[in-house]
C-alpha cells in the first residue's frame, strides 16, 4: 500500500522526469546514489584507493590515534616503479642519539615572546565548521602533547581556551572576535584578548588552498548564541568573510598591520597563512620585509590539496598552487633573500605521517600542519557531509545530539596519541637518513621516479636558489621575471 501510494505521487509529480516515467522504482537511483560513498568506501575501495585520503592513510591515523600496532607487515603496496612515486634517501650509517622532541623556535628579533613550536600541530578549523566538543578535544589533545591548536578565522571560543593548550589565534578577512560594527579590524578588541596567555602565535590568513581568493558564508541559521559571541557578529544574520581585507591593501601595509598584531600582543609571533597563486605577490611581501625591516616570524605555505568544511568545486579543484611548487617558490625566495634563518616557513596540505614532514622538510618546511589528520584521530570517517551539518561523528556539526558521539577526554587522548606516535615516525626518519634533525633535511633526500628507469632528486627537477642570490643577481635566478614583477608598494604585476 505504501508503495503503491509513492508510485501515486511519482506519476503526477512534475519535478523528476525519472520518477514519473519509473513510478517508485526510480527512487531507488537515489538510494543508491546516496549509499555510494558507503558503498564504496566499504565494500569497492581498494587499500590505496579513496579520495580525498586513501584507506591505507586514514587507517595509519586511526591505529596510531588508539595506540593499536601501526606497523605495516609483509612490505610495502605502493608501486614503486610507478611515476608518482617518491622517496627519501637514508644512510648506512644512521644517527645515533637523536633528540626525540625536535622543536623550531619562532619568533625573530622583534619578538619578544618567542615559541617553540612542534614538528606538527593542528591547523585552522574554526567553530562553527566543527562542533564544540571536537574543538574541545583537539585543544585538550594538543596540550597533552604540547603542539599547538590554530583557532581558524573564525574566533576564539570559550572550548579554545577551557583546557589550556597552545593557541594561535586566527584572522581572516572578517576579523572575528576583533572587529568593530563595520566588520573592521577593531585594535582594543584584538589587545584585551591577544594577551591571554593561552595564545602562543597570531596569524593573518591570507588565503587556503581549498578555496584561495574565496570569502565565506555562515548562514544566519547556523549563527547560534555561542558563535556569535565568538565571532563578535549578530546571533542569527548571515556571518560574511569577504574575499580580501580591509585592514591593508598592499604589501608594506600587510607588514605593518602584523607590526601592529605583534605589539598589539604584547610580542607574540605573527605570520600569514596563504595558498600561493601568483609568485609575484609572494615576492612583493619579501621585498616588503627588506624595505619596512617588519619581518614576519613565520609563513605558513598551504597547497591546493587542502581541505575545507565546504567551497566551491571549482576553486578546489582548479584554484590555488599544490603545496610542492608553492613551498619551493616561499623557500627560494627566503633564501634568496637571506630571510630564511628568520622567518620560519611551515607547511600544510595532506600532512598525515612522519614521511610527509620529512618531505616537506627538505623542501624547506620547518613544521607542518594538519587538519584532515587530526580530524580523522577523532574519529572521522570521511563521509564528506561536513557542509551539511549531519557530521555522523560528531565533528563537523552543531548539533548536541550529534556531537554526543565525540566524547572529549577519550577523543583528546587520541589526538595526542597520534600525534606522538606520528613524531616518533618522524624521529625514525631522521636516524635513518643519518642526521640529527629534522631541520637538516635538503632537497636532494627527496628523489623522484621520472619513468621507469630514471630518477631524480628534488634539486636536479627543481631549483633551488642560493642563500642571498635575488639580492645580489636576480636576474642570474629562475625566480628573475618575478622578482621584477614584485613591488612592496602593491600586489599588482610591475610591467
Ligand atoms: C573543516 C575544516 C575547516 C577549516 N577551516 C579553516 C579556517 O578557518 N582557516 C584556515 O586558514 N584554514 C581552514 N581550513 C584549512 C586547513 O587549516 C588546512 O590548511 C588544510 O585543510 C590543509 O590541511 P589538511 O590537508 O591537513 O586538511 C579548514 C579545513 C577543514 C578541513
Ligand atoms: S565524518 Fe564526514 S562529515 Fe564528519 S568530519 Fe568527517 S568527513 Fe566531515
Amino acid at each position: 500500500m505504501p508503495i503503491l501510494l509513492l508510485a501515486l505521487i511519482d506519476l503526477v509529480q512534475s519535478e523528476h522526469s525519472l520518477r514519473r516515467n519509473y513510478p517508485a522504482s526510480a527512487r531507488f537511483r537515489w538510494l543508491f546514489e546516496w549509499m555510494r560513498p558507503y558503498l564504496r568506501a566499504y565494500i569497492v575501495e581498494s587499500d590505496l584507493d579513496g579520495r580525498p585520503f586513501s584507506h591505507d592513510e586514514r587507517a595509519l591515523v586511526y591505529a596510531r590515534a588508539k595506540g593499536d600496532e601501526d606497523a605495516h607487515p609483509f612490505g610495502t603496496e605502493l608501486d614503486v616503479y610507478s611515476g608518482a612515486y617518491e622517496w627519501l634517501a637514508h644512510s648506512i650509517a644512521p644517527a645515533t642519539n637523536v633528540e626525540r622532541d625536535q622543536r623550531v623556535l619562532v619568533g625573530t628579533d622583534q619578538c619578544s615572546r618567542p615559541y617553540a613550536a612542534s614538528r606538527l600541530n593542528i591547523s585552522a578549523m574554526s567553530f562553527g565548521s566543527l562542533g564544540a566538543n571536537a574543538i574541545e578535544a583537539l585543544n585538550l589533545g594538543a596540550k597533552l602533547g604540547g603542539f599547538y591548536h590554530d583557532t581558524g578565522e573564525g574566533g576564539l571560543s570559550t572550548y579554545h581556551l577551557k583546557h589550556g593548550g597552545d593557541i594561535v589565534w586566527e584572522l581572516g578577512s572578517g576579523y572575528f572576535g576583533c572587529r568593530d560594527e563595520n566588520g573592521r579590524f577593531d585594535p582594543g578588541k584584538f589587545r584585551d584578548q591577544a594577551g591571554s596567555e593561552a595564545i602562543r602565535m597570531t596569524e593573518i590568513k591570507l588565503s587556503q588552498g581549498a578555496k584561495p581568493g574565496h570569502g565565506g558564508l555562515l548562514p544566519g541559521a547556523k549563527v547560534t548564541a555561542e558563535i556569535a559571541k565568538a565571532r563578535n557578529v549578530p546571533q542569527g544574520a548571515d556571518c560574511v568573510s569577504p574575499p580580501g581585507h580591509s585592514a591593508f591593501a598592499t604589501p608594506i601595509e600587510l607588514l605593518e598591520f602584523a607590526g601592529q598584531m605583534r605589539d598589539l600582543s604584547g610580542g607574540k609571533p605573527v605570520g600569514i597563512k596563504l595558498c600561493i597563486g601568483y609568485p609575484h605577490e609572494f615576492l612583493a611581501i619579501v621585498k616588503a620585509m627588506l624595505e619596512t625591516g617588519i619581518l614576519l616570524d613565520y609563513i605558513v605555505i598551504d597547497g591546493a590539496k587542502g581541505g575545507t568544511g565546504a567551497a566551491p568545486t571549482e576553486l578546489s579543484d582548479r584554484v590555488g598552487m599544490p603545496l610542492r611548487e608553492g613551498l619551493i617558490i616561499a623557500r627560494n625566495a627566503l633564501v634568496g633573500t637571506g630571510l630564511k634563518d628568520k622567518v620560519r616557513l611551515a607547511a600544510s596540505g595532506k600532512v598525515a605521517s612522519g614521511a610527509a614532514i620529512a618531505m616537506n622538510a627538505a623542501l624547506g618546511a620547518d613544521w607542518c600542519n594538519a587538519a584532515r589528520a587530526f580530524m580523522f584521530s577523532l574519529g572521522c570517517v570521511q563521509s564528506m557531509r561536513c557542509h551539511t551539518g549531519t557530521c555522523p561523528t560528531g565533528i563537523a556539526t552543531q548539533s548536541p545530539a550529534r556531537q554526543r558521539a565525540l566524547v572529549v577526554p577519550e577523543k583528546a587522548r587520541r589526538v595526542a596519541r597520534y600525534h606522538r606516535a606520528t613524531v616518533d615516525a618522524l624521529h625514525d626518519m631522521v636516524v635513518a637518513a643519518g642526521l640529527q634533525s629534522c631541520g637538516e633535511f635538503r632537497p636532494s633526500h627527496l628523489r623522484q621516479r621520472i619513468n621507469v628507469a630514471e630518477m631524480r632528486a628534488m634539486d636536479e627537477i627543481y631549483s633551488f636558489l642560493a642563500p642571498g642570490v635575488l639580492l645580489s643577481e636576480p636576474e642570474s635566478t629562475s625566480m628573475a621575471a618575478w622578482w621584477h614583477q614584485a613591488s612592496a608598494a602593491t600586489f599588482r604585476a610591475r610591467s
